[in-house]
């Protein structure tokens, strides 16, 4: 690790670095670096332990630097490096993506290896395309996403997203697509504790959308279970049931994004379980190497996989694939998260912490601009009054607040987004949302 500080002869330069997702300019005025990382806290580059309220992001899930994954991890480079991703194997490759097909309900049992959840969208909406294709049916070449949908950054992805400010700066994006409206109404459903009651009827746009362009032009609808990066939005009750009855009425296929949902963050191992709703598709990432290494998972029905498996045996059936798909280092850093959590129950932690966890973002409600809060599972949204044209001036300063106050936030627009790892205890909880409350307060 880098030794070079902040000021003084051996200063880091900080112009190079064109951060990602991130006001440059703000941020090398006054830079958050972080140094290290163990279990629930990271320290900063001033030698401060701040407290991960957002496991990174959505990612570190059994907290950090765990001794199981450091040391697979550390054995995997020094044991086999790389292996090529095509015509060649490794057992590890395997291994995992029987364990994961075995952790996954239903028929979801083929796993396509990826390097992140973009890639894992890219690569679900690519197979959605060739699947119909490969039947006989390539009319269908329209994806249908969801307003405030977030799929990653790649062309796919933002096309189907339904994030204004990640779309509008690129072009034209893909042709064929078509939006959902999102499902959340302050109106009807300020403070709802998990799943709201209002919304359900909003899957019934899919009806609209299948009268405007005939199910027989439709691919795929692709949807985050709950819609984490725009603001934490749990589904209606019985939304993502009716997306499946209609989409299956339709031979339309169901792709979930479970890139923030998975391994564990709702207190099961994937939404599909939370939700009991069947998906054809099912997207991930982050969680599934704890966040230690880039990886992604794309989960296809043995219906979507057995589709591709025709015609002579020695043509390639995909054409698609990366360099780094199922690299064996992020592979057994995948396999050793698996056992984390496994042997230390996290999932189920999840589970008994929800009510205390809901009870105290709850808490927040009459402090000054909190104008909803939302949960499920382990996650929080709590969302804040905007100040007159300065949308996110905000919570950006509640997030700067708590970072000098020992505590990592997330905040996308005036929403604070929470979502710790699941090792944090009863007692944190209670300091999270100490320190979040007084720097609300503390915010004009
Ligand atoms: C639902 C969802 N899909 C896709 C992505 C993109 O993942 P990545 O940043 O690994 O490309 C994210 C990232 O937050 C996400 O939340």
């Amino acid at each position: 690790m880098s030794q070079r500080t902040l000021d003084g002869d051996n200063r880091l330069n900080l112009a190079a670095h064109w951060m990602p997702f991130t006001a440059n300019r703000q941020f090398k005025a006054a830079p958050r670096l972080l140094v290290s990382a163990k279990d629930m806290h990271y320290t900063s580059h001033d030698g401060r332990q701040v407290m991960d309220g957002t496991a990174g992001l959505w990612c570190v899930n059994a907290g950090h630097a765990r001794p199981r994954i450091v040391e697979a991890v550390q054995k995997a480079v020094a044991t086999l490096d790389y292996a090529p991703a095509f015509q060649f194997g490794h057992p590890g490759a395997f291994e995992l993506a029987s364990r994961l097909a075995d952790m996954m309900p239903g028929d979801l049992d083929h796993v396509f290896f990826t390097n992140s959840g973009s890639e894992s969208v890219d690569t679900a909406l690519k197979i959605a395309l060739a699947y119909h294709r490969a039947r006989g049916d390539s009319a269908r070449t329209r994806l249908i996403g969801r307003e405030r949908g977030y799929h990653g950054v790649g062309f796919g992805g933002i096309s189907v997203g339904g994030i204004v400010s990640n779309r509008k700066t690129f072009g034209p994006l893909l042709p064929g697509v078509d939006h959902l409206p999102h499902t959340y109404s302050l109106e009807h459903q300020a403070f709802s504790r998990g799943e709201p009651e209002w919304g359900a009827h909003l899957a019934d746009d899919l009806e609209r959308i299948v009268a405007l362009h005939d199910a027989s032009t439709i691919a795929a609808v692709i949807v985050e279970p709950m819609a984490g990066s725009t603001g934490v939005l749990p589904p209606p009750k019985g939304y993502l049931k009716r997306l499946r009855e209609i989409t299956e009425k339709h031979g339309i296929l169901l792709i979930f994004d479970e890139v923030i949902t998975g391994f564990g963050r709702l207190g099961t191992p994937f939404a599909v379980d939370c939700f009991g709703v069947q998906p054809d598709l099912v997207t991930t990432a982050k969680g599934l190497t704890n966040g230690t290494q880039p990886m992604g998972a794309v989960f296809a029905s043995g219906r979507v996989h057995d589709a591709f498996m025709q015609g002579p045996e020695h043509l390639i059936e995909l054409f698609h694939g990366y360099t780094y798909s199922a690299h064996p280092v992020a592979t057994a850093a995948a396999l050793a998260s698996l056992d984390t959590y496994q042997e230390e129950g996290l999932f189920q932690r999840v589970a008994e912490l929800a009510p205390i966890w809901e009870e105290s973002a709850h808490a927040l409600k009459g402090l000054p601009h909190v104008k909803d809060i939302r949960n499920l599972g382990l996650v929080a949204g709590i969302e804040l009054e905007s100040r007159p044209g300065e949308v996110g001036k905000r919570a950006y300063e509640v997030m700067v607040r708590c970072y000098e106050a020992g505590l990592m936030i997330r905040v996308t627009g005036d929403i604070i987004a929470l979502s710790p790892p699941f090792i944090i205890t009863q007692g944190q909880i209670a300091e999270l949302f100490d320190t979040l409350a007084t720097a609300i307060k503390a915010t004009p």
